[in-house]
């Protein structure tokens, strides 16, 4: 290995593990590309449970894949009643910890009778496979009952992120043409409720699809239910019955649409099927977490991302792990709230975002070194590349120099992790995801396709499908050719740009697209955009990211004013307001800057380019309200017509 920086596997660690050294990493590896059906059958049979075997592994008519064709499975058989038969019944499925300190063990039996009970109600009252279902919640149990229950009977479902406003709401529930919503009167965030269900009421106001709206009763307040549509989950406890089978489902059956951006205004809705997605999940969490019977493990994300739909749902209960569910925001009360979780369950796998570690940084090693986190054996991270100060961090205050990173990397649309080191096989290099997972076949390639050679950089793409692949956009299967197929026939462009070092270790340089990641959460610029020119103030828009400290990427606004209106501090404060209601307020920008006109090629497109270099050089922080001069920028970019 040439690197200085380099982490062998702990000895102590490489000799408890599933897939222990170089070799064993080399031979999966292999295995799976040499013979990749049989590598992918024999693991489909032996790890999930099947109501009738399948009869081909995978049908592929590029872009488009089959897994396991001819097989029937259902996801909440496999992420519950299989454990009951298996010896797992008594075992805690999910730790939950509310924000305001409440506690719930759940045992798989328990988890289980939940999803049996809440599906007979959906059944009961007339939702059934091919339905569509919207769940918007808190992080609570009732979130994974919502989506077990919804997979249970063949109920389609996409979570929608709490965080995201009435607009974002409603555009996913007309989008999916949902039947049902799940939500809560509200959540708890930094003590406060955060009120979901008047969230969706305004979402609904012309709604014509939904025709139950159901809600758990978690914060308790003023709610307003609408008669005939809305119910509370409690009072339809009456049509609850314990006899509810999982129905027998076709592999490819619809799981879930998770929306994220894309380089449009309009998000995309990343559809997961069934068979392959469970099984690329399972096999991460073995692979990349070693998974183990004893484990106690937690994954901080929110369950509206995909990291959540996979590392805290459908991966660890398929695996039947004992899983950490936390409501509420890591500094509520104060900013030790998760290391004190870590201590008081005896959490030894622990999953997160750079993001997330840079602000836990901030604030100081003395919060972490008040807990016993001893019992940590393996760290993850995941979102973004993780940078040498958070990494060393992490390995060293929270790891004791002792655990593993795990930095994996992958996307909405893979389903599951692709690159990441097994860790107890493969050496570390603090900022590379390092190498892919069996069946992964990544290259980083130029616009030709051809690859760029060791240390170049150039686009990350994956050669061959793998099981858990999104296999379309919902309702635009043009929108999935042309976003992730149309550059190079038959291989899926990432849209992330990577170099592949001599030992051959990925990393990950970000993204190509007009793609922005703040704090770990994919935006897209003309997403931003299109939400500003809605306002009767402006007139255009320009938005491009800018390197933070904490969140990595923070968004910044250029905007040219209508005549009849001027810049003031007072509009800029309103039009972050704005983006944050019309998108979320993870999206409210950074800074609104103030322009005559934006720089554009002589056809007429806006160079971003030129902003992104602008805002990256430039020194000024803050609510800055003041007017640009870009006319500087507009005389350039008129001489370098070609280049946008
Ligand atoms: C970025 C989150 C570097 C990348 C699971 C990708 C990463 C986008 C990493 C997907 C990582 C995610 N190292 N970059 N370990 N993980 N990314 O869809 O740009 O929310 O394309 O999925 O995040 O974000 P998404």
């Amino acid at each position: 290995m040439s690197n200085e920086h380099v982490f062998a596997p702990p000895a102590a660690f490489a000799a408890q593990a599933h897939v222990n050294g170089i070799d064993a990493y080399r031979k999966l590896y292999d295995q799976a590309a040499t013979a990749p059906d049989q590598f992918w059958g024999d693991l489909a049979r032996k790890e999930l449970s099947w109501f009738q075997p399948f009869d081909t592994v995978l049908d592929w008519q590029p872009p488009f894949a089959k897994w396991f064709s001819g097989g029937k499975i259902n996801a909440s058989y496999n992420c519950l009643d299989r454990h009951l038969n298996e010896g797992r019944a008594d075992k805690v499925a999910i730790a939950f910890e509310g924000e305001p300190g409440d506690e719930r063990q759940i045992t798989y039996r328990e988890l289980h009778r939940l999803v049996v009970r809440f599906a007979s109600i959906l059944k009961a009252r007339g939702h059934q496979a091919g339905d569509r279902a919207i769940i918007y919640m808190p992080m609570i149990p009732e979130a994974v009952v919502a989506m077990l229950a919804c997979a249970r009977l063949g109920i389609t479902h996409s979570v929608v992120f709490g965080g995201f406003s009435a607009e974002a709401l409603k555009a996913r529930v007309e989008d999916l043409g949902a039947q049902l919503v799940l939500t809560a009167d509200g959540g708890w965030r930094r003590g406060k409720k955060i009120a979901l269900k008047a969230t969706v009421n305004e979402a609904l106001e012309d709604c014509t699809t939904v025709r139950d709206v159901i809600v758990y009763h978690r914060t308790g307040g003023e709610v307003n239910m609408i008669e005939g549509r809305d119910h509370w989950w409690h009072e339809l406890e009456h049509l609850a019955s314990d006899d509810c089978p999982a129905v027998p489902l076709d592999s490819e059956h619809p799981l879930f649409v998770l929306y994220t951006s894309g380089t449009t205004g309009k998000p995309k809705g990343i559809l997961h099927t069934t068979a392959g997605y469970l099984l690329h999940t399972t096999m991460t969490m073995k692979w990349v977490f070693d998974l183990k019977q004893s484990d106690v493990y937690w994954c901080t994300a929110d369950i509206g991302w995909v990291t959540g739909h996979s590392y805290i749902v459908y991966g660890p209960l398929s695996a039947g792990a004992t899983s950490v569910l936390y409501e509420g925001a890591p500094d509520f009360p104060q900013y030790d709230r998760w290391w004190s979780l870590i201590a008081k369950y005896k959490v030894n796998t622990f999953y997160t975002s750079p993001t997330a570690i840079r602000a836990l940084i901030k604030q100081g090693d003395h919060w972490p070194k008040a807990h016993d986190l001893s019992s940590l054996r393996l760290l993850g991270s995941v979102g973004e590349p993780i940078n040498p100060a958070a990494w060393n961090w992490y390995h060293h205050v929270i790891g004791a120099d002792r655990c593993p990173i795990v930095d994996t990397w992958w996307q909405t649309e893979t389903g599951g992790i692709l690159i990441a080191p097994m860790p107890g096989a493969v050496p570390l290099k603090p900022g590379s995801g390092t190498l892919p997972m069996p069946g992964i076949i990544a290259e980083v390639v130029d616009v030709h396709g051809k690859p760029v050679g060791e240390n170049r950089e150039g686009f990350l793409v994956i050669k061959r499908p793998w099981p858990g692949m999104l296999r379309t956009l919902w309702g635009d299967p043009e929108r999935y050719q042309e976003a992730y197929w149309s550059r190079l026939p038959g291989i899926y462009f990432t849209g992330d740009a990577a170099r592949r070092d001599q030992d051959g270790y990925f990393w990950v340089l970000g993204r190509v697209d007009d793609v922005m990641n703040v704090s770990g959460h994919r935006l897209s610029t003309m997403e931003v955009e299109s939400a500003l020119v809605h306002h009767p103030a402006v007139a255009e828009a320009a938005v491009v990211g800018k390197p933070h400290e904490i969140t990595g990427q923070a968004v910044v606004c250029f905007v040219s004013l209508k005549a009849g209106h001027w810049n003031h501090e007072e509009l800029g404060k309103e039009l972050r307001a704005w983006v944050a209601k019309e998108i979320g307020s993870f999206a409210r920008p950074e800074e609104i800057r103030f322009t005559e006109s934006l720089p554009k090629t002589r056809s007429g497109k806006i160079m971003r380019r030129l902003l992104r270099e602008l805002v990256t050089s430039n020194t000024v922080s803050g609510d800055v309200t003041t007017l640009e001069d870009l006319g500087v920028l507009t005389r350039l970019a008129a001489q370098n017509d070609d280049e946008a």
